[in-house]
């Protein structure tokens, strides 16, 4: 039985990586779902490769007026949402010494900022026992160097989870963290070389990166009913890499 039949999904971030395999997942299970992103031809090309259960919007989640006139565009289309995946995330690599204001308001606009008013815009719509899903990361736990800025930006990620969890019943919904290990997306790609790369597959216990299919396949989960009691947790799926 598809397991988010009938339930409404919103993706962020969901036009490329994680987002996008979550998204294909969300649709294979059932659900309606919704994505965003800042560049248009990546969420229009998103849309029309996941078909019509699918619609882009494109909505820069670090500036709330965009994610009004976004959740205006999913409460005429669909009434509510069921499940709220918080996953736009930037992660701008600079070692120590290097690092500038542009940066740190760059990589805490999207991911600190973008998260909070990715779901404060959204309550009006949230349904009973909505399932929202934050995209951390292990580098909160177990930063590389140069990444210092990013790993203290999801940090903050599952911060804001601990604290959501406290209002679930005042608010009616769960919130949990997934936290990705290194897993094969343009976003990492193009942020370490192929050196990094190779020595970062090295540092994992199973011995290779996450494809984003099961980052999406652990999200899927949160997302449904199966996981109805799961609340303020957060979740690795990093292959072991932060958890030994
Ligand atoms: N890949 C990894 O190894 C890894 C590990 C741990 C955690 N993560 C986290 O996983 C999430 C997804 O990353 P990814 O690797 O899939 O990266 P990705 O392939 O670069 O995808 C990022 C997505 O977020 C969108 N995005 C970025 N900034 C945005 C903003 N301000 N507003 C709306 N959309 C925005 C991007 O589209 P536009 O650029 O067009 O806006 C894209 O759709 C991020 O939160 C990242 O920090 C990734």
């Amino acid at each position: 039985m598809a397991v988010l039949a009938d339930k409404v999904a919103v993706v962020t971030g969901g036009s490329t990586g994680i987002g996008f395999a979550t998204a294909r997942a969300f649709r294979d299970e059932g659900a309606t779902v919704f994505i965003t992103g800042r560049r248009k031809d990546a969420v229009e090309a998103a849309a029309a490769e996941l078909g019509a259960s699918v619609t882009g919007v494109v909505c820069d989640a670090s500036v709330p007026s965009e994610l009004d006139a976004f959740y205006r565009i999913v409460r005429d289309r669909a009434g509510r949402i069921d499940v709220l995946v918080a996953n736009a995330g930037v992660g701008i690599a600079a070692p120590f010494g290097e690092v500038t204001e542009e940066l740190i308001d760059s990589v805490f606009a999207t991911n600190v900022k973008g998260t909070i008013f990715t779901l404060q815009q959204a309550l009006p719509l949230l349904s009973d026992s909505a399932s929202v899903i934050l995209t951390g990361s292990t580098a909160a736990t177990r930063p590389n160097p140069g990444l210092e800025v990013y790993a203290a930006s999801k940090a903050a990620v599952r911060a804001l989870a601990r604290g959501w969890a406290l209002s679930a019943r005042a608010h009616g919904f769960r919130v949990n963290v997934v936290s990705p290990g290194g897993t094969r997306t343009g976003g990492l790609l193009d942020l370490i070389t192929p050196e990094m790369l190779e020595q970062a597959e090295a540092a994992v216990p199973l011995g290779r990166l996450a494809e984003p299919e099961e980052i999406a396949a652990l999200t899927t989960f949160l997302a449904s009913d199966a996981s109805s009691y799961v609340n303020g947790a957060e979740f690795h799926a990093d292959g072991g890499y932060a958890q030994v």
